[in-house]
């Protein structure tokens, strides 16, 4: 099957027009690929001060350190997590996402870049895009093919996308998933593939304002939690219990879901018959 960055005489459709096109890597050839012009900044404005922390957090973990993040929901109930996993060269879990993704692969939320790098390592076409400036531009240092774009805003392949990936949580983007997964129906192909990874079942699901704290990582003992008024933003937990109302609501179907590596994840695809 052909994808968003084939050739021939298949006209192509850029939500963007001459907007830039992801392409495979080539030996020799790192960073951005052919046709990829300087990146549009797009950052949710409401989301600046989270996109600060991230970046700075995202720099850190690059640099060898740890580099603890918590996001604090409506409920007060604080997430974990550490930017180094998205910084190292494999996560345990991945796999099972790598070997869906059979043909072009839109990495949305990319961070540095890890999934996307080894898609390409892999063969296949891919891109990564995230808002945050540090991210694409880690991606790029690893040899991913990245631009800094947001989902909700227009991008290269707009329906020609084979699977859309959104790991380590990114289900959460926006915190709307309804509204994130039938973007993503839009940027696939009337068959392709959402790939996202969940919450464990009974992990419970939740979306709208939350706030990220980035504690000291050199602070002695445990890492104290989300103390002080954190950056706002807006995000969101899937259960893999709850994916099945979701897809409803979202006009998808869920193909399957897994577990691998204590990770949960679930793969959807444009419901029959919906428009
Ligand atoms: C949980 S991290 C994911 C890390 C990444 N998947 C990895 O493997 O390293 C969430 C990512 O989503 C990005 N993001 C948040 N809102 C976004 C949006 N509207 N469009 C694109 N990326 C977004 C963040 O900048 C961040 O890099």
């Amino acid at each position: 099957m052909r994808g968003p960055a084939d050739g021939g005489r298949r006209r192509r459709r850029h939500e963007t027009g001459s907007g830039p096109r992801p392409c495979r890597r080539r030996a020799g050839r790192r960073g951005r690929g052919p046709g990829m012009s300087a990146p549009t900044v797009v950052c949710p404005p409401g989301d600046r001060a989270a996109l600060d922390a991230f970046d700075r957090a995202l720099y850190r973990a690059s640099a060898g350190a740890r580099s603890p993040l918590i996001l604090r929901d409506a409920n007060g109930r604080e997430h974990h997590a550490d930017a180094a996993d998205w910084c190292a060269g494999h996560r345990p879990g991945d796999s099972g996402l790598l070997d869906r993704c059979t043909g072009a692969t839109l990495d949305v939320g990319c961070g540095p870049g890890r999934l996307t790098e080894a898609l390409l390592r892999r063969g296949r076409t891919a891109l990564g895009i995230d808002v945050s400036a540090a991210a694409v531009r880690l991606a790029q240092a690893r040899g991913a093919t990245a631009l800094r774009r947001d989902v909700f805003r227009p991008l290269p392949g707009r329906g020609r996308w084979e699977h859309v990936l959104l790991a380590d949580g990114n289900v959460g983007i926006g915190g709307d998933p309804v509204a994130l997964l039938r973007r993503c129906r839009e940027l696939l192909t009337p068959d392709g593939r959402v790939h996202a990874e969940l919450s464990p079942p009974g992990a419970g699901s939740w979306a709208g304002p939350a706030t990220l704290h980035t504690p000291d990582p050199g602070a002695a003992g445990p890492v104290p939690g989300g103390a002080g008024p954190g950056a706002p933003l807006r995000w969101a937990q899937v259960a893999a219990d709850d994916l099945e109302a979701l897809a409803r609501s979202s006009a998808l179907d869920v193909i399957e879901t897994w577990t691998e590596e204590g990770r949960w994840f679930g793969t959807l695809t444009a419901a029959r018959g919906a428009s």
